[in-house]
């Protein structure tokens, strides 16, 4: 039994890190397209195309239930998947419908109509792809009435984290927080969609202040999957071991996987 962990690169380690945590009993094998990251500067076309061959490989590794943890991913080529792609027996979700459900106070895969909420004024943060692909709006809209979204993509974060320039990545947050305010002065609550940012949790707290509640994917992913897999057991496949795939160098992104969840990660050619 494995279940699948897409990403463009390492982000998504801030993802399967929770998964393992929350679910330990679960082999997760984890595929990062290092070869090809980031996603987040990429057309929706490009990214629906690398998003298919990294899910492929990992159904082909026995996962029949595989996780986007990449926002990018899941903004841009998740529904075109499932509409067409997904094969039969297979399942492919995203990180967003949990963050959404969480956000809208619902049970995990409450599908009742949209309904009225608390929240009124959410600040989403994520890269340039999610943010043009609205896919955000258009999951919210299936959920709650009346939230005002107002989207910020924050260019040049992830390239920051990923180079280790922590500073710059810090300077970066609280001026794309400062653009956020001009155009939404006093969000109640605020996104982190993209896998990287939970990295700069304190930055975006310190830009943002104490009273705006912060929703960062990876604990309310792995809670939305331990329901999922309580109701739907059989989807967890027929591969037996956990792992670590990268279309990148493996020797390289091992050095660099460290970074994000600070122990050794043995990386293998996907
Ligand atoms: N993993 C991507 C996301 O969550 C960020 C990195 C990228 O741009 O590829 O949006």
């Amino acid at each position: 039994m494995a279940v699948g962990v897409f990403d463009s690169g390492l982000g998504g380690l801030t993802v399967l890190d929770a998964l393992v945590r929350r679910l330990p009993d679960v082999p997760f094998v984890y595929f990062g397209d290092n070869a090809n990251t980031p996603y987040g500067v990429r057309d929706a076309d490009d990214i629906y195309t690398l998003t298919c061959a990294g899910v492929q490989r990992l159904f082909d590794e026995g996962c029949d239930l595989v996780i986007l943890a990449c926002n990018t991913a899941s903004a841009a080529a998740l529904r075109r998947m499932q509409e067409g792609w997904v094969p039969e027996g297979k399942r492919v979700l995203g990180v967003f419908v949990p963050l959404i459900e969480a956000l809208t106070e619902r049970q995990w895969g409450d599908n009742s109509p949209p309904r009225e909420v608390k929240v009124k004024h959410v600040a989403l943060f994520a890269t340039p792809a999610t943010v043009a692909s609205r896919a955000f709006q258009r999951e919210l809209a299936f959920r709650a009435i009346g939230v005002d979204v107002e989207a910020q993509p924050c260019g040049g974060v992830v390239d920051a984290i990923e180079q280790g320039d922590m500073i710059l990545a810090e300077a970066l947050v609280h001026s794309h927080v400062e653009a956020l305010h001009r155009r939404m002065p006093r969000p109640e609550a605020a996104v982190l969609g993209c896998t990287h940012y939970p990295l700069m949790t304190d930055a975006f707290r310190a830009a943002l202040g104490d009273r705006v509640e912060l929703y960062s994917q990876p604990d309310l992913v792995a809670a939305s999957l331990e329901d999922y897999l309580r109701r739907r057991p059989e989807m967890i496949g027929a591969g037996t071991e956990a792992g670590f795939l990268t279309t990148g160098d493996p020797v390289a992104v091992a050095r660099k996987a460290t970074q994000f969840l600070r122990r050794r990660i043995p990386f293998q050619a996907a």
